[in-house]
């Protein structure tokens, strides 16, 4: 698949290349990000380039595994702010993934990121997925937040789904579907 960026008045998608590893290196430093995302901890350079060369590049070549990085648009060579992908695309349907550098957070970076990539997913000229899974380690509120905000609708538990460097986790599972609202269609748990 030809690599696609995405854009709305704020902020540019493109697929992340080798300028973007000292910034990917230094934001999965981060604690935040390595509770809850499934990269290696500690997280050498080398990670970023495994990331970039083993997931980024054939990702895209083969169009089963889209990711984006996340500047400000009016600074096209400007600096990472966030990451956030497609991946297991097929027969219809796609799992969201996303962080955000620790520089760049609660300034509405994922909401508007997440509501650019659903609008690729869903579209007809774009991907024209029927549905796409969210799926998080139980207790990652702000992630939660980001699907709330999306339409997402968390669908429950699942205990022991998924695997965090060898350690098997529950996960909060949720899915927004095509015709689904992209607003929040569901109190906001008491967290
Ligand atoms: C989750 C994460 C991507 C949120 O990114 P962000 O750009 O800071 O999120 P936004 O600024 O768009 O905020 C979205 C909503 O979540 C809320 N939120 C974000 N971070 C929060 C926090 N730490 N505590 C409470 N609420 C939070 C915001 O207030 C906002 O709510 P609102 O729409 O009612 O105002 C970011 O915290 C992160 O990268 N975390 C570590 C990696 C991770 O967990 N990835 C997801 C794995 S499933």
């Amino acid at each position: 698949m030809e690599p696609l960026d995405l854009r709305d008045d704020r902020l540019l998608l493109s697929p992340p290349t080798e300028a973007d590893l000292d910034d990917i290196t230094e934001a999965c430093q981060d604690p935040q990000i390595a509770a809850w995302v499934t990269i290696p901890a500690p997280y050498a350079r080398s990670d970023g380039e495994g990331f970039l060369r083993q997931a980024v590049v054939p990702g895209w070549a083969s169009g089963s595994s889209l990711t984006w990085a996340v500047r400000e648009a009016d600074d096209d060579d400007g600096r990472l702010l966030a990451m956030i992908g497609l991946d297991g695309i097929g027969d219809g349907s796609a799992e969201l993934g996303f962080w955000v550098a620790p520089w760049a957070r609660r300034r509405g970076v994922m909401t508007r990121a997440t509501a650019l990539v659903l609008q690729h997913a869903f579209a007809p000229d774009g991907l024209g997925l029927e549905r796409v899974l969210w799926q998080a380690y139980v207790g990652n509120w702000p992630s939660r937040r980001v699907a709330w905000r999306a339409g997402f609708r968390v669908e429950g538990t699942v205990r022991l789904h998924g695997v965090q460097r060898g350690v098997r986790r529950d996960m909060w599972v949720g899915t927004l579907l095509r015709g689904d609202p992209r607003e929040p269609v569901e109190p906001w748990p008491a967290d």
